[in-house]
């Protein structure tokens, strides 16, 4: 018993760490270790010998085993105090400048954009970026041969071999939301949705991922002279000017009927954007009377149910407002652009307080 002691006392006095401590744990005082089978053989002895053996044995295992506890809080111990001397912090060096960062025009022009239409009683909802093709497409009355698929540079999800479903895609606009929205909600419903929104286009004003805002408002009695009141107010409190000038110019979506593309009266004097005087004009959104099928889609009766419906640039709409000339500078992550182009953070866009410069 002393021998036995002796060697497991050492062996705990040498483990190295607790992965070596515990083999020594298990050959000692493990089910099968040696102490066990020493327990075993008490059967075998004489009474006289086991009321010696018996508490000696049991002694032998309470001492092995505080000497493992012992040497597993030290292990602990060292290994803390290794990891505190090799990880350090200097903490009295002076605190890295604040303030660095500002806020991405995209996000700020998203708040303004928001604000705009919150005082107007929409709500802001969302949608996934990789969405289904009938989402991106056939809900919104594009059906798989139509030209419109193809105009768009869609990105398509790869999808393992052997499956035959429809690929996803990166939605190439925001409108998707509308269905999903119509879905949620059913009517009435008025929501705008901004997000980001991907096609494969690079040049001065396109990107691979860019940014749009959806409109949707469906009610019973919902007209174009709405949609009308409501981008002219949205575009008098976005740009600042009380006389803007609309001109709705007839054209052709797959999910409104009528279809309008909305022009803003405009000066170009001296390179600087003038809006609501001039004789230029300046396409800013899609829109138009939400079509019966994409109401259908959305679970909504078309019979009962109206609506109209615009889709606009955000970067767009940004650049215009703050002359920025390339959209291409707004991802590159660069951080002189920023602190030229971007807004503190508590700069933040409300009506009351003014959303312009
Ligand atoms: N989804 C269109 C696009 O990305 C924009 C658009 C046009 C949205 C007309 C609409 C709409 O909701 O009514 O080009």
């Amino acid at each position: 018993m002393e021998e036995l002691r002796a060697k497991y006392l050492d062996a705990i006095a040498q483990a190295a760490d607790e992965a070596a401590l515990e083999d020594v744990r298990i050959a000692a005082v493990g089910k099968k270790g040696e102490v066990a089978l020493k327990m075993r053989e008490l059967g075998k002895m004489s009474p006289e010998e086991r009321q010696v053996s018996g508490p000696a044995l049991n002694a032998l295992k309470d001492e092995i085993n505080s000497a493992l506890a012992a040497r597993k809080a030290a292990l602990v111990d060292a290994a803390l105090e290794e990891r505190l001397s090799s990880e350090w912090l200097d903490v009295t060096l002076p605190a890295r400048r604040r303030g660095q960062g500002s806020i991405h025009p995209v996000s700020q022009v998203t708040e303004e954009v928001t604000a705009i239409f919150a005082d107007m009683g929409f709500a802001v909802a969302e949608g996934p970026r990789i969405d289904s093709d009938w989402y991106n497409f056939d809900a919104l009355n594009i059906p798989g041969h139509h030209p419109a698929r193809a105009e768009m540079d869609t990105f398509y999800m790869h999808r393992a071999d052997g499956d035959n479903r429809p690929p996803h895609v990166l939605r190439t606009h925001t409108s998707p939301v509308q269905i999903r929205t119509m879905e949620k909600t059913g009517a009435p419903v008025r929501i705008i949705c901004p997000g980001g929104v991907y096609r494969a286009d690079y040049d001065q004003t396109h990107t691979p991922m860019f940014h749009q805002v959806e409109g949707l408002a469906v009610d019973k009695d919902i007209s174009m002279a709405n949609l009308k009141w409501t981008l002219e107010e949205f575009v008098k409190a976005f740009f600042n000017v009380d006389n803007v000038e609309l001109r709705f110019r007839a054209s052709h979506f797959p999910f409104t009927e009528p279809s309008a593309e909305v022009d803003l009266r405009c000066s170009w004097k001296d390179g600087q954007l003038r809006v609501g005087e001039g004789d230029d004009w300046m396409e800013i959104l899609g829109s138009g009377m939400v079509h019966p099928k994409v109401l259908a889609a959305g679970g909504i009766d078309p019979a009962q149910w109206q609506g109209f419906a615009f889709g606009m640039g955000i970067d767009r709409i940004a650049m215009l407002k703050y002359g920025i000339p390339d959209l291409r500078s707004f991802f590159e992550s660069d951080l002189r652009w920023l602190r030229h182009y971007g807004f503190a953070a508590l700069d933040q866009p409300t009506l009351h307080g003014g959303l312009a410069r």
